[in-house]
């Protein structure tokens, strides 16, 4: 390589980096898109809302299905931490049924799971739940809807984001009816990411944007 088109070549290098460097800063700060609340946001919660929906308080014995963790962070769209935000949680147990009176699905209920939850982030905006994979289920005719969380997350000075978070790799995802009308960037922000097999581990950032 001769000056001229090393020179050309270092140029041409930092300007890649330098754009890939910004495309991933934009991509970091990106709101996190919303969602459909769903027809089982919970109606009959118990009292039991902490971060482990793996038992229920006064209840000997756990939740069917396998544990996974969930950690993340929520984020202003200058990726700086929200401190004390509302999380609040809900998912179908391991065998795809919510408890909600109205939920069709004729899979069983399972008394141990505590299936929402409802809690503060902590300082550095993070959050860690333990609770396990939820099961895929009906949703009408041949439609599948793949594993995944609901949120509601509320904070002041921020708008209210209600969204569904999903898991990577889980074939279902190319199919749902709701996640394949997103563009790709706004899939790759709903999808977790796994960061540990054992025990299974996801990693899922929320951005809110400003009221
Ligand atoms: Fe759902």
């Amino acid at each position: 390589m001769n000056h001229t088109s090393r020179r050309s070549f270092i140029k041409n290098t930092t300007t890649i980096v330098a754009a890939g460097f910004l495309a991933n800063r934009l991509y970091a700060q990106s709101a996190t898109p919303p969602e459909t609340i769903g027809p089982f946001y919970p109606v009959t919660p118990p009292k039991d809302q902490d971060f482990d929906l793996t038992k229920v308080d006064g209840r000997n014995g756990f939740a069917k299905g396998k544990i996974i963790y969930l950690q993340g962070r929520i984020l202003n769209s200058n990726h700086q931490p929200i401190e004390n935000a509302a999380i609040d949680l809900w998912q179908a147990n391991a065998a795809g049924r919510y408890r909600h009176p109205h939920d069709p699905n004729p899979a069983p209920l399972d008394k141990h799971f505590q299936g929402s939850a409802l809690v503060r982030c902590g300082k550095g905006g993070t959050f860690n739940f333990k609770t396990i994979m939820p099961g895929q289920y009906p949703a009408g005719g041949a439609w599948i809807r793949p594993p995944h969380i609901h949120f509601k997350i509320t904070d002041e000075g921020h708008r209210e984001l209600v969204t569904q978070m999903y898991f990577p790799g889980n074939r279902l995802n190319d199919t749902d009816l709701l996640l394949r009308t997103k563009s790709r960037e706004n899939r790759s922000l709903m999808i977790a990411m796994k960061i540990k097999d054992d025990p299974e581990t996801y990693e899922y950032n929320i951005v809110l944007k400003p009221v």
